[in-house]
Formats: C-alpha cells, structure tokens, sequence
C-alpha cells in the first residue's frame, strides 16, 4: 500500500504539462471517481489498523500535492494563453504582393499628362446618357444610322450608354464659358459583337478647344506634339479627309507605324501608318447648340480610342486582353508605383 503511494506520487511529481485537455485528463486520472488517489481512499479500510494513522497521513498529503500541481499547471496554462503564441517568429516574411495599375489607367494616366503640359484640364460626364447630349447636340441627324439600335444600348427612347465621350464636350460647352480647353476620358459603350478589334465597352479621351481664332493649323500642331509625346519623337502623323457630323472639316489622323519605321509591316497592313483618331473644327451648328456664338467662336476637337492607343504602344493585338483582367497580361506593363 504504501508502495502505491510512492509510485503515484512520482507520477504527480513526473507529470507537466501545459495543455488544459491534458492535465485536465490527469486530474480525473488521480482524483475522479475512478482515480488512483480516490482508489487508495477505498482501500484505506483494508489497511492493518496500526498503519492507519500513518497511511491517512501520507495519503492526505497525496491528496494534496496532486491538487496542488494541478492547480499550479492550470493557473500556468491560463496564463499563457495571452503570451504563448504559435506564430514562429524567425519564420521568413511572405512578400506582399502589389497589384499593378491597368494598362489602360497606365495609358489613360499618360494622356492627361501630355495633354495637360498644354493647358487642357480634365472633365467628366455620365455614362448613362440622354439623346441630346449623346447625338442630337453634335448634329446627327434624325436619320442617322449610329442611332440605331445597332450600335447603341438604349435604355428607353431618351436615354442610352453613351456610345462616345463626345458627349462630354456638349455638357462643358452648356456650362462654361470660351475659352475652354479640356479633355474628357472615359468609358463608353457599344452594341458591337466582341472581337479582338471590338468590344461593347471600351474607352475614349475627347478632346476641345474653343476661343477666338481657334484654326485648323493649332488642331493639327496640337496631335503632333502628343503623337511625339506618346510614340516618340520621331512620330509623324498624316491627316486624312473625313467625316463626322459634329465638326467640320473632319479628319482621321494616322501616326507613323515605330514598329516598322513606316517601311510597312502586318502591324499597319504595309501602309506605314496606323489610323489613332478622329477629329476636326467643331461645326458651327453645334457651337450654336450648346449656347456658344459662332460668329465669334472657333474650336477644334478630337477623340480617340484609348486601347487603341495601349494596343499600339505596347503591341497587344487582341482588345479583349485588357478586359480578361489576367493578371500574367496586367502585371507586364506596371514598373512599379
Ligand atoms: N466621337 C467619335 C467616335 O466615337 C470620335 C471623334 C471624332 C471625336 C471626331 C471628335 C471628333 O471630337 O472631332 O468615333
């Protein structure tokens, strides 16, 4: 019997832990109802009377050292919970991986810029748009085809997405007075099957400048500088006739292909030259529209696609890239913020 005692009391001493599980576990071990202390409580009967005094003292004692350490470990194990972590700090740090900015924010971004070194400030307007705005200031007529249902999305007979940014020009024409020089980007949308040359929403930067004596000459200058500033400096750009309802005379503008030096490749279809925008003098009928005295007034305008522009300076040749949003694609073209 008083081997029993010593052994568990070497197990009491032996034991640690800081698991509340464990020692939890432990406590039932020694003092449950099945325990190995209760157990000697039990046989205390068995014990040859002249022991007694001598066993209930040692086993009182038991009793007591096992309560004791596992008041001790409990107290412990509670304690730690706040300080012991899990986190194994000489673990190496995981990196954090940025994003990169879009390819069309980048070129988007890079417009402005060039633009803004020549005094044009950067206006806004909804996308959601309605028929005056959209088509019936800027001249097209009743008639015209870009107002079928084709082309547009239209939301009700009044309003539609807009289809161009050209509308932008109109809501700051509305509000402000000559001169006014800005550029309007954003998103606009068309009821186009996609491909990699179309997609049903892509995005534009229009352009407008209007003052006194505003001529052909300064639109012209005016895309010069910025195909030099967006393709490089030895850029030319040639002008071809064309038409848009809402300027007059109208033109596309061509810069020469840098892929090629203009000797022809499949890039600009063995012309030398790639088509990056539309523009022309803003017709006089939609000056008068927008409250703007033509008499007095003149201006120019231009819009351009802006993939159009990122699919050319980064020699992406299907559109629909820049909307898959894989970031294999994305990450090629941000350096860095
Ligand atoms: N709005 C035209 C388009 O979406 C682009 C354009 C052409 C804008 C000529 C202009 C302009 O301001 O003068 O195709």
């Amino acid at each position: 019997m008083f081997d029993k005692i010593s052994t568990i009391k070497e197990q009491i001493v032996d034991f640690n832990s800081s698991d509340s599980n464990e020692i939890e576990k432990f406590r039932i071990s020694m003092l449950g109802k099945k325990g190995s202390i209760t157990d000697l409580f039990t046989q205390f009967r068995n014990v040859p009377a002249e022991d007694k005094k001598e066993f209930g003292k040692q086993l009182n004692l038991l009793k007591k050292l096992a309560s004791s350490k596992i008041e001790e470990l409990k107290s412990n194990s509670g304690s730690n919970k706040s300080t012991q972590s899990t986190i194994d700090f000489s673990m190496t740090a995981q990196p954090t991986v940025l994003g990169s900015r879009h390819p069309i924010s980048i070129v988007k971004e890079q417009i402005i810029e060039i633009f803004s070194q020549i005094g044009f400030t950067v206006s806004e307007g909804p996308e959601i748009e309605d028929d005056w705005h959209n088509f019936t200031a800027l001249n097209f007529p009743e008639e015209h085809p870009a107002r079928d249902m084709q082309d547009t999305f239209f939301i009700n007979k009044e309003m539609a997405l807009r289809t161009h940014t050209s509308s932008v020009q109109v809501r700051v024409m509305e509000n402000e007075e000559p001169p006014i020089r800005t550029i309007s980007p954003g998103r606009v949308y068309r009821n186009e099957a996609i491909s990699a040359r179309a997609h049903c929403i892509f995005h534009q930067v229009e352009g407008l400048y209007i003052d006194e004596n505003v001529s052909f000459s300064d639109l012209k200058q005016a895309l010069l500088y910025f195909a030099k500033e967006m393709f490089g400096e030895k850029t030319k750009i040639r002008l071809r006739p064309s038409y848009f309802p809402f300027t007059e005379p109208s033109a596309e503008v061509d810069v020469s292909c840098n892929i090629c030096n203009s000797k022809g490749c499949n890039v600009c279809k063995y012309t030398g030259y790639l088509e990056i925008l539309g523009c022309g003098m803003v017709d006089p009928n939609v000056l008068e529209n927008c409250g703007i005295d033509s008499e007095k007034y003149t201006g120019y305008a231009f819009g351009m696609g802006i993939e159009r522009i990122a699919m050319l300076k980064y020699g992406v040749k299907d559109l629909r890239l820049f909307f898959e949003n894989d970031v294999r694609f994305l990450k090629q073209f941000d350096k860095g913020i």
